[in-house]
């Protein structure tokens, strides 16, 4: 597609360095007008039937701005221009019909990713974030998340993050085979400086719609990773994906109670192993009792039960006393031959019982995520 630009920024030189980024972005892109007043290019902007807007919002209120922009102009599409990403104010922009976000001075690249970002998928305001939380270690929630996100991209065709916030011992990067440039220690880093779309990079791509922000290096460099910064990086991806997972350290830690905190949905996930599993996660509900909302935004998953169906489905939740939404099947032998050789247990035996209940789990999760966004 051929963009018509039309630049509406208040700074002079902002403008000058802008448009000589418009000029470097290839000749699918040309500037046919640039104002310092958005009331000009209100005005006199027409003449130049731009299809693209990059609109400084510093300073202003963004919201009514687009309003009247998108009045004016309704074929056209709007990035907002700011020097910082401000998270909360996001949503309202996107309401009002901004179709992306650069954080200025952008390079020719950023530019060129934005507008290819909004033409795929425009940006996300509905995204649905889930923290996967264990009581304790191995209860197989990393196997789970990397077979869920897989599943969710392939059925639903629609963008999913990963987020591997399990700070000091991640291995999500192991589970994918990957060996990333840059993971959430760079992206911690550099936060403040980034927009969706520039953080967008430091996610790595699985296949075309699952995106792994992997966990760091070495498990001293959990001290990189401050609190606030996880809590934007996972506001940002909001912007980025439909679906969001999370995975956490076992236990109530910082980490796991800020990644909780913002996600629409937090599965407590418990590996049945003979012992005390369904105290430990009978103990951690009692704390996510706290929240007013626990009932719609809490869930349980057993994993490694056998038998795996409903009557043990129904036993468990007796004996819990507490709902239990998804029990996953002993399948410790395709999950760790799926491991070694960084496939998906899920592909390995698309026909399993695991396959299946994985596949009910991301039915439900797309389900309830359908009647909200159709309700918004
Ligand atoms: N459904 C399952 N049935 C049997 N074994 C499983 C299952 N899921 C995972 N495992 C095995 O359990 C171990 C832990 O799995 P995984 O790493 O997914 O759990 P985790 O909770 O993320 O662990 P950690 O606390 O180390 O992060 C691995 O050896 C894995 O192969
Ligand atoms: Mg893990």
């Amino acid at each position: 597609m051929a963009y018509r630009v039309l630049l509406v920024e208040r700074n002079r030189l902002m403008i000058e360095q802008l448009a000589q980024v418009i000029a470097q972005a290839g000749d699918n892109f040309q500037l046919v007008a640039r104002y310092q007043a958005p009331s000009d290019a209100l005005g006199q902007g027409v003449l130049f039937k731009p299809n693209l807007i990059l609109l400084d919002i510093d300073g202003q209120n963004g919201v009514s701005l687009i309003t009247e922009f998108c009045k004016v102009y309704p074929e056209a599409s709007i990035l907002c221009l700011s020097e910082r990403w401000q998270a909360d104010g996001v949503s309202q922009l996107v309401q009002a019909g901004a179709k992306g976000y650069l954080v200025k001075p952008f390079t020719a690249e950023e530019l060129q990713a934005a507008v290819k970002a909004f033409a795929k998928s425009g940006m996300e305001v509905s995204s649905k974030v889930m923290t996967f939380f264990s009581p304790k270690g191995k209860s197989g929630k990393t196997s789970l998340i990397a077979n869920l996100a897989m599943t969710l991209g392939r059925r639903t065709q629609e963008q999913v993050g990963v987020i591997d916030a399990d700070l000091q011992f991640g291995d999500l990067a192991v589970f994918f085979s990957l060996k990333p440039q840059a993971t959430i220690v760079e992206a911690a880093h550099d936060i403040s400086f980034l927009s969706p779309v520039t953080l967008n990079n430091y996610f790595v791509p699985v296949s075309e719609y699952v995106h792994v922000l992997c966990g760091t290096a070495e498990p001293n460099l959990i001290d990189k990773v401050g609190i606030e910064e996880l809590e934007s990086i996972i506001r940002m991806a909001r912007s980025l994906y439909r679906y969001i997972l999370i995975d956490v350290p076992p236990g109530f830690n910082p980490t796991s109670i800020a990644a909780s905190e913002l996600s629409d949905m937090v599965y407590v996930v418990t590996m049945l192993n003979g012992g005390y599993e369904l105290q430990h996660t009978r103990r951690a509900l009692e704390i996510f009792k706290d929240w007013q909302d626990y009932e719609e935004r809490v869930r349980t998953v057993f994993t490694r039960v056998t038998p795996c169906d409903m009557q043990e489905k129904q036993r468990l939740a007796q004996e819990l006393g507490e709902p239990v939404a998804a029990i996953i099947p002993n399948a410790y032998q395709v999950v760790s031959e799926a491991a070694d050789n960084g496939s998906m247990a899920m592909d390995l035996e698309p026909d399993s019982e695991l396959a299946r209940s994985i596949n009910r789990l991301a039915e439900h999760i797309i389900g309830r995520h359908r009647i909200r966004w159709d309700q918004s």
